[in-house]
């Protein structure tokens, strides 16, 4: 068991930006916030290894001595997300190049070339030599690999091993050259080693040669994951390995793929949006990482391994957290499967890149809103122990890593349509309408799923089509966005007519796009509004829920729905606004008899209900600015009261509710 029975609390924890004085106040503090968990070493390369081959780990027993003897228990993290100067004046070569050919430089972290063999073989070494020291030593509870993989490189090492990993997907050349429709453009290729990354070049670059680097360079990424994480285990079997997953569009990771090879699905969050937007993403970021954890080889749990204690970090301004609000968010995580809250960081640096970045213990110290705050949730977190189970969902959201690359790439209709939008789009119209969502990949079981979203699934493969078919053919319901369907898994276009392999289901056949500018809103027949994307969709058998009205595609259909087997499909051809599409989503919902997670619940309360077969715990979090009733019925754990009839939650409150169940003699029981 990688974890202790206790939520895991915590953060990063960088003791070698301080002298050991502080490290004692640190386990005193940390004992004081109930502090369960802390990642050490992330970025400590040069202090482990501050010559090449030469090690200094004094310090770092001493630390985890420290925490041991504090009943803290330890992620350690290999440090090779920051090689020291020394490896980059050494191995110039493994510094990474850029899509333009520039070659950067040390003085920053990140910045090598996971391809390049010396890099490769540094970080293995340095990874050997933390496991062989710290194996054994108690206070360690997992492994965490590395941080945030997620960088790019375009250097010779990459472009070698790219080639070598299409020769591996392709065997031959033909194969490539009709996967990449090498024909358009003269781009024939006739030798291997003409194949370079995609480098910047004059004009539009090629779509399947793109795609495939995507993946490639996720692939390669994995693999600089997996050799570390093989020397991990192969010293320390018993303990579970991780890395801790970034989001965000530029990000070259396929993260359910990742997924198989972790121990441990760990997400770091950092919402982008202050208003409401932090919420949402929030609730999508928790689905994501449990839809993720179902591929983990071990353990469907999942841990928010990073957020902001703090802040919210929107462009050019990091917004301060209203009080309140870090213990909500942490909630709404572990309402949707973590195991805990965990934050980066413990203690605010006093300098360096990242030294205004916020910290559960602040630049102020202890004697703070911040640190008082921190000892808030820490014991809230003490009372959710017994929690667990699985999350009330029967909506089910596609997700695809090859559609979202795919999206972005140039030479599109619009520049505007984006897949994780698109998600983002239907789950906040599901979270705002209080239905329970899980994300899924194309491919995995739909079992107990009553509706299934296709937001915008531009790539469909010939077996996804089926999996949606058969889904469909079963009695399932079914609601795509458009371009889902369009693209095989090479990012060709299907012909005959979008959205091409899903036309049957669907029982539409689209034939022109209207792609709208920026701010244009199209018209629909029902009041609504649709933006971005508008089509000109013929029926083959779907209804019409509603038209557009006015403009070019007056009186065409803008929302479709097919019966096809036992079950329906929806077609939607524009992005509905929230409203509009919320509306929808509930409509598609309730045709397939789904209930809202809590449908007393008021708007702007979220609910989640996690379930077990030993109990129900209703998590209640009211983003509200007013105190909110909602009917419910159980005891708050989080006050330890029983709630007959309603539970009011103050502005920014929280209740965490243990349900009474029904009884076999019609009585309730509490779980
Ligand atoms: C994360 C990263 C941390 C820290 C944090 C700041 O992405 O893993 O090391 O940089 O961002 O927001």
């Amino acid at each position: 068991m990688w974890h202790d029975g206790r939520l895991c609390y915590g953060g990063d924890y960088n003791p070698e930006q301080w002298p050991a004085e502080v490290w004692a106040e640190d386990v005193a503090l940390m004992r004081r916030a109930r502090v369960t968990l802390v990642t050490v070493g992330v970025f400590a390369w040069s202090r482990l290894e501050p010559a090449p081959g030469q090690y200094c780990f004094d310090w770092l027993d001493q630390v985890l001595d420290l925490l041991h003897d504090g009943g803290i228990r330890v992620a350690l993290a290999t440090p090779t997300a920051s090689p020291p100067p020394w490896f980059s004046l050494a191995h110039p070569g493994a510094l990474p190049v850029t899509v333009d050919g520039v070659r950067l430089h040390h003085g920053s972290r990140d910045t090598y070339c996971a391809a390049a063999p010396a890099y490769r073989s540094a970080a293995r070494r340095v990874t050997a030599a933390l496991a062989d020291r710290y194996a054994r030593h108690p206070a360690v509870a997992l492994w965490r690999v590395h941080n945030e993989y997620g960088t790019t490189c375009h250097c010779e090492h990459t472009a070698r091993a790219f080639r070598r990993w299409l020769a591996g997907r392709y065997g031959d050349l033909d194969t490539l050259n009709d996967a990449w429709v090498t024909s358009f453009w003269s781009q024939h290729y006739s030798d291997w080693a003409q194949i370079s990354t995609p480098r910047a070049t004059q004009y539009l670059g090629n779509p399947g040669h793109l795609l495939d680097f995507r993946r490639f360079w996720s692939d390669t990424l994995l693999a600089a994951y997996a050799e570390q994480r093989d020397l991990l285990r192969a010293v320390a079997p018993q303990t579970p390995v991780t890395t801790n997953y970034v989001l965000g569009d530029w990000v070259p990771v396929d993260h359910a793929r990742w997924a198989r090879e972790v121990d441990l699905v760990a997400v770091d969050h950092y919402p982008s949006a202050v208003d409401g937007g932090a919420e949402e993403q929030t609730a999508l970021v928790g689905d994501l990482a449990r839809g993720w954890a179902r591929h983990a080889a071990a353990d469907p749990t999942w841990l928010l391994m990073e957020s902001a204690p703090q802040q919210i970090h929107t462009t050019g301004r990091a917004h301060t957290k209203e009080p309140g609000r870090m213990l909500r968010h942490s909630l709404a995580h572990v309402a949707r499967g973590s195991h805990g809250a965990m934050f980066f960081q413990w203690r605010a640096s006093a300098g360096g890149a990242e030294r205004f970045h916020s910290a559960l213990v602040p630049h102020a110290g202890p004697d703070s809103r911040v640190f008082r705050e921190a000892v808030e949730l820490g014991a809230v977190l003490e009372r959710l122990t017994e929690v667990r189970g699985r999350v009330e969902a029967s909506v089910a959201l596609a997700v695809d890593a090859s559609s979202a690359w795919a999206l972005r790439h140039p030479g599109l209709p619009s520049t505007r349509v984006d897949h994780h939008e698109e998600l983002a789009a239907a789950h906040r119209a599901l979270w705002h309408a209080g239905y329970g969502c899980d994300t899924v990949a194309p491919g995995e079981a739909l079992d107990g799923y009553r509706l299934l979203v296709l937001p915008a699934l531009y790539l469909t493969d010939d077996a996804t089509a089926e999996w949606i078919r058969a889904y469909v053919h079963r009695g399932g319901h079914l609601l795509a966005t458009y371009l889902s369907g369009t693209a095989d898994a090479h990012a060709r276009i299907r012909l005959g007519g979008y959205p091409g392999a899903l036309r049957d289901v669907l029982g539409v056949r689209v034939e022109e796009f209207h792609p709208l500018a920026d701010g244009d809103e199209v018209r629909l027949a029902d009041g609504g509004t649709g933006r971005i994307w508008a089509e000109t969709v013929h029926p083959t058998g779907a209804e019409t829920v509603t038209t557009y009205a006015g403009g070019v595609l007056d009186g065409s259909p803008a929302i479709t729905r097919h019966r096809h087997g036992t079950g329906t499909a929806w077609y939607v051809s524009t992005r509905p606004d929230d409203t509009t599409y919320r509306r929808l989503l509930d409509s598609a919902a309730r045709a397939a008899d789904i209930a809202p997670v809590c449908p007393d619940a008021p708007a702007g309360v979220e609910a989640v209900r996690r379930l077990h077969p030993g109990g129900s715990w209703l998590f209640l979090l009211n983003h509200t600015d007013r105190a909110r009733r909602v009917p419910a019925r159980g005891r708050d754990l989080l006050t330890d009261t029983e709630v007959d009839e309603a539970v009011t939650l103050p502005p920014g409150g929280v209740a965490v509710l243990r349900e009474r169940l029904p009884s076999a003699t019609g009585d309730e029981t509490t779980t």
